[in-house]
């Protein structure tokens, strides 16, 4: 059972190389030829923990392959995976130009039976259209002789735990009116499987609302703890002893419950808004995702009022050092992160930025530019001489820093937490002005 997946991106990539690592024939397209040729020469465009050595062992291996042509890699293929982006338009709708430009593409391009999976996030009732706009393809061939099924299976991957995410998922979620190919998903994902039941298999529609629906809940969780971190501040409470004290109850549960500047990255903001929209055409009122992403705004300039209440509006004279740019660890992505507005408004403001992160420079440079910013290799030179530490991401080696080194270089030991990595009372017990969020402990 070959396989192709279209699109390169964080899911194409690793979904093809996941079912190249359980024995399938893989092609992985992507109408890009730079990357393909720098796929070809084992060079990965994002980074993503274990991905390069799992696609460079594959490519050696023969099963898997990179090329720019969809009917080359679709001709053997059983299982087309559509794996392309869904940026947001400026109303908030996802942009779908990238998902049905594919599917004319397959419509073009087929001549057997296959199998037409949308990884991509896309709002209810895409798979209607990909069907559609592929029929409408197999009409002016002449060719509706030919046989396909559309299927959803949104992906729950994690950034920087991607691979691990889908050698290891806690379900999949296929969506498919039809009952054979339900079976025939079932048996491509049985390798990933430790026992049947992670596989749940609903009408096309509930598929890809539930991709939706369990971003939105995750982004609620974060908005919701942050607005209790919010009331902790005001209180006196501690946000670390709520949240374990809430989190300790089973039906509430612990993770995704850390307080912080407010989610990023590509998924969580994009989503929260296309599900509004969605829901707004269907004339469905969305009041609780409003909030979540009203208070996300909020939260993303905390940071920014925390230091202008510090230091007042005018912060020409000052310079600030920022560990970590990415959205979150592991990962070199920066869309929506945190770490952009937080910049920016500091720089607006006329402060100095000394930015470091472990990996996520080169795409910080191309996104904030070299305007009153200067980035440094290591996260040590970027502290000298600073007024303050403004913590972005809590990558690994911001974790334990060597608290003395800190001392000596800044200027003022003076830290903005904005992911509550350090203990508040050990914190002043060293010398350090220590700002949080939402520790009173
Ligand atoms: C998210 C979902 O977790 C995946 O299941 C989903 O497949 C993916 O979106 C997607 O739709 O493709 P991702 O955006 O990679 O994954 O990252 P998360 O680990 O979920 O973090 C999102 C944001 O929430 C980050 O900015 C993170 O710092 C923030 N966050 C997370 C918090 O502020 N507090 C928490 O407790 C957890």
């Amino acid at each position: 059972m070959d396989i192709c997946t279209i699109g390169t991106g964080y899911v194409g990539l690793v979904t093809g190389t996941c079912f190249a690592e359980m024995g399938h024939n893989v092609w992985c397209v992507d109408i890009d030829e730079e990357k393909i040729k720098k796929l070809c020469n084992g060079v990965i465009p994002i980074y993503e923990p274990g991905l390069e050595e799992m696609v460079k062992r594959n490519k050696e291996e023969g099963r898997l392959r990179f090329t720019t042509s969809l009917s080359e890699a679709m001709e053997n293929s059983l299982f087309l995976f559509i794996a392309v982006g869904t940026p947001p338009k400026e109303d908030g709708s996802a942009d779908l130009t990238h998902v049905i430009g594919v599917a004319r593409e397959i419509g073009k391009n087929i001549n057997n039976y296959k199998i037409i999976i949308n990884k991509s996030t896309v709002p209810v009732k895409t798979g209607l259209k990909v069907r559609q706009v592929i029929y409408e393809e197999l009409l002016l061939r002449e060719r509706t002789d030919i046989e396909f099924d559309v299927v959803s299976n949104p992906e729950f991957l994690k950034e920087g735990a991607a691979i691990e995410d889908f050698l290891r998922p806690d379900r999949i979620v296929i969506g498919t009116d039809n009952v054979r190919t339900g079976e025939l998903m079932k048996e491509l994902y049985s390798p990933f499987l430790r026992n049947g039941h992670q596989v749940l298999i609903m009408n096309i529609s509930s598929a890809e609302l539930t991709k939706y629906a369990a971003n939105s809940m995750l982004a609620t969780r974060i908005s919701f703890i942050n607005e209790i971190s919010r009331i902790c501040d005001a209180s006196g409470a501690d946000i670390e002893q709520v949240r374990l004290g809430i989190g300790s109850d089973s039906r509430i549960g612990m993770p995704f419950l850390y307080a912080g500047i407010g989610y990023g990255g590509s998924c969580f903001p994009k989503d929260v808004q296309a599900l509004i929209r969605t829901a707004n055409e269907l004339g469905v009122p969305t009041e609780i995702l409003n909030s979540v992403e009203m208070v996300n705004i909020a939260q993303k300039g905390l940071l920014v009022e925390m230091v202008v209440n510090k230091y007042g509006k005018d912060l020409s004279g000052y310079t600030f050092a920022i560990w970590g740019l990415a959205f979150k660890p592991n990962t070199d992505d920066m869309r929506e992160a945190p770490s952009l507005e937080i910049i920016n408004g500091l720089v607006e403001k006329g402060a100095k930025i000394n930015a470091h992160d472990p990996i996520a420079i080169s795409v910080a440079r191309e996104l904030l530019g070299e305007h009153g910013i200067t980035y440094y290799e290591n996260n040590y030179s970027a502290l000298e001489g600073v007024e303050a530490l403004l913590l972005l991401t809590e990558w690994n080696n911001y974790r334990r820093p060597d608290f003395h080194r800190m001392l000596r270089v800044m200027k003022t030991p003076t830290i903005f937490d904005g992911r509550n990595q350090y203990d508040p009372k050990k914190m002043k017990q060293m010398g350090f002005e220590y700002y949080c969020i939402g520790r009173n402990g």
